[in-house]
């Protein structure tokens, strides 16, 4: 028979860090631009308007590992108190063909599109960044404002705004810091306690306030991560200041937008797949309209290795496209199963 570990988020939340997590990511971007990891085509398939399914799967060579991710989004599910999302990333040795792990998928997408945007942070926002607008403020949020709180290490404060509910806006802000210490800190603790010492240490110095005017707190900020399913654009394009950096995280499917496709005109665009992010990422909005072409485009992994350049000066604009690739989902499940064999974690079920 064959063992199989199977973990659940409970088990990954006290497993994962933002710090290593944001490493891997790292590592699955220059995966792709050195051809060392493969991406295999991506299944789709909407059951209706409110339930959809996709399924990411690749090969990461130099771990000796395949694998991949289905994602269920079933939307009425929280008028029946369940959760939206499901899913399940199945990890197998690419030796022998054996499945090696079940992992719970929504909670490592999480960890792994909060890294996303972190090592963007790194390459193309300025360092010295103090202000962090966060437009959304939903399941992604928090892992976003984790992961960029791992980066910008001049970071003052936290500005969150909820295009749909200024409450909602209100309540995370309140609850955000206690929130961000019990899921990237307490849980770590026993593991990796002085991870965990650094994560309480940096969320204490950060102030979180809900932000009710998006002009006055797009202006303010000198990084911005959207993480919303809107369809039409959240941030004018005049509202952007010089030497902004943003991370649009939240247009993964056809006809989501957040931004504003004339800021396009003036800014310089990333992603992190060039024809995934031009057919469902921001990216399709200002290719559609003509305000840029594909050869406009630069891949962030491309500028991880050195093959093309990030930010070029202070006042440029750099936008970042994460649609999210199974090769970061396939690192982070690598990620959180070695360490469940390091610290006997998850439950081990023999196939
Ligand atoms: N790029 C990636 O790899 C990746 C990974 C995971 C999720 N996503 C995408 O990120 C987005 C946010 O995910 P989430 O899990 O945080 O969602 P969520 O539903 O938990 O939260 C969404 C936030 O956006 C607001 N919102 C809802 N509908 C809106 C609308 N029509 N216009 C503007 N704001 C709206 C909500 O009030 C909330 O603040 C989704 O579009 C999701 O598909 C992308």
């Amino acid at each position: 028979m064959t063992k199989v570990i199977v973990l659940n988020s409970h088990d990954i939340g006290t497993l994962l860090d933002m710090p290593a997590v944001i490493q891997v990511i790292n590592d699955a971007y220059t995966e792709k631009a050195t051809k060392d990891g493969e991406i295999w085509p991506m299944v789709y398939n909407a059951f209706s308007e409110m339930a959809d399914t996709d399924i990411r799967s690749g090969l990461l060579r130099s771990k000796k590992i395949f694998g991949n991710k289905e994602l269920t989004w079933f939307g009425n599910n929280s008028k029946k108190s369940l959760p939206e999302l499901h899913g399940v990333v199945t990890l197998y040795s690419s030796e022998t063909g054996a499945p090696e792990a079940f992992i719970n998928a929504p909670a490592l997408t999480g960890f792994r599109t909060g890294a996303a945007g972190a090592v963007a942070t790194k390459k193309l926002a300025n360092p010295n960044s103090e202000t962090l607008l966060m437009v959304g403020a939903g399941g992604q949020a928090a892992y976003q404002i984790m992961a960029q709180i791992c980066v910008l290490p001049k970071l003052k404060q936290v500005l969150i705004y909820d295009p749909m509910s200024s409450e909602n806006a209100e309540k995370f802000a309140q609850e955000l810091s206690q929130k961000l210490t019990t899921l990237f800190a307490d849980s770590i603790q026993t593991n990796q306690p002085t991870v965990a010492a650094k994560i309480k240490e940096r969320i204490k110095q950060i102030k979180f306030i809900a932000a009710s005017d998006i002009i006055k707190a797009t202006k303010d900020a000198q990084v911005i991560v959207t993480a919303t399913p809107s369809t039409k654009p959240l941030i004018k394009a005049q509202w952007v200041q010089p030497g902004t950096h943003i991370n649009a995280i939240g247009a993964d499917m056809e006809g989501k937008q957040e931004l504003d496709t004339q800021l396009y005109q003036n800014a310089r665009p990333f992603v992190d797949d060039l024809d995934q992010a031009g057919e469902v990422g921001e990216t399709q909005n200002p290719i559609k309209e003509k305000v840029i072409k594909k050869a406009d485009v630069t891949e962030i992994g491309d500028v991880i290795t050195k093959k093309a350049v990030g930010r070029q000066d202070t006042k440029e604009i750099t936008i970042f496209d994460s649609t999210g690739i199974a090769l970061q989902d396939l690192e982070a499940a690598n990620l959180v199963l070695q360490r469940a064999k390091q610290f006997n974690a998850g439950v081990v079920v023999d196939l």
